[in-house]
């Protein structure tokens, strides 16, 4: 088992009660499991619990966490700055915000290479043309010395992904990855994820608004709603059978096409 969380309890600060409460689930090697519920419900949440950024005065408080039996909740600030970024990384909805217009993103891309790992800067800038180019970026030497706002968002989003894959990590989070980006771009990127993932045999957590992108992707579906687990279970089992009937109504609001759901 790669990952297991049981029955996770996340406060916000000042909160007397739990926002997120009782969720737990597990990701297997190679599986991906997608997150889909209503705004508010949590899933952002959840996923910045396994990477232990949750914003400052949250906390988790209650539950626990496991990463290939390494224990998440007892690791020093120094143990998760290694893990980090190498073993789990992340994928944002909009990855050019999390970029400095500033600086090129060649400057950036190879410092954050050089941080997590002890490569001269030629060895560096090698590891990101080839990560760039696995992203299905046309002239990657160009993109290296491009700055943020001189690419399309698709392409700032390819970008992000080439950089979260750049150590192999074991585990991608993902949040939201494509709904900044209109309906043809998403479907190519969420294509590539699932290229990429499948391709290296990591697993992903994806949150999602969209049921049809979850139910494309995932083997593992885990809807919520305000902070707790409505359905969890194999990706075709709740689409095809769903229990309940908030899950029901999300699937009804996925448009068909050819009486097949759209991704
Ligand atoms: N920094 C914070 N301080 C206090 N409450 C917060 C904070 N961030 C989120 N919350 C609350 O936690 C709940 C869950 O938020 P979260 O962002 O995890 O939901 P979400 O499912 O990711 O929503 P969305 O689909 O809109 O991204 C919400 O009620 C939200 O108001
Ligand atoms: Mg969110």
């Amino acid at each position: 088992m790669l990952l297991q969380v049981s029955h996770l309890d996340v406060t916000y600060h000042g909160k007397a009660e739990p926002t997120v409460h009782d969720v737990s689930f597990e990701l297997e090697r190679g599986q991906i499991l997608a997150i889909v519920g209503e705004s508010g419900s949590g899933k952002t949440t959840v996923i910045r619990a396994v990477l232990n950024c949750l914003p400052r005065g949250a906390g988790i408080s209650g539950g626990k966490m496991s990463f290939e039996g390494k224990d998440l909740l007892s690791l020093s600030p120094g143990e998760w700055r290694s893990l980090r970024g190498s073993e789990i990384s992340m994928i944002f909805q909009d990855s050019g915000n999390m970029m400095n217009p500033v600086h090129t993103i060649g400057k950036q891309y190879i410092e954050y290479i050089q941080t997590h790992s002890d490569v001269n800067r030629q060895e560096a800038y090698d590891l990101a043309i080839e990560k760039l180019t696995l992203m299905n970026l046309p002239n990657p030497e160009n993109i290296m010395s491009s700055y943020t706002f001189e690419l399309s968002g698709g392409m700032r989003q390819r970008v992000g992904i080439a950089m979260a894959i750049t150590f192999q990590p074991k585990l991608l989070l993902a949040d939201e990855p494509t709904s900044a980006l209109d309906v043809t771009t998403q479907a190519q990127i969420v294509g590539e994820l699932m290229f990429i993932t499948r391709g290296s045999g990591a697993s992903m957590i994806i949150v999602t608004h969209n049921i049809g992108v979850a139910s494309y992707l995932s083997d593992r579906l885990l809807v919520m709603r305000q902070g707790k687990t409505v359905e969890c279970g194999k990706t075709k089992d709740v689409i095809e059978h769903p229990q309940a009937d908030y899950t029901k109504t999300l699937l009804a609001s996925v448009p068909e096409i050819g009486g097949k759901r759209y991704a």
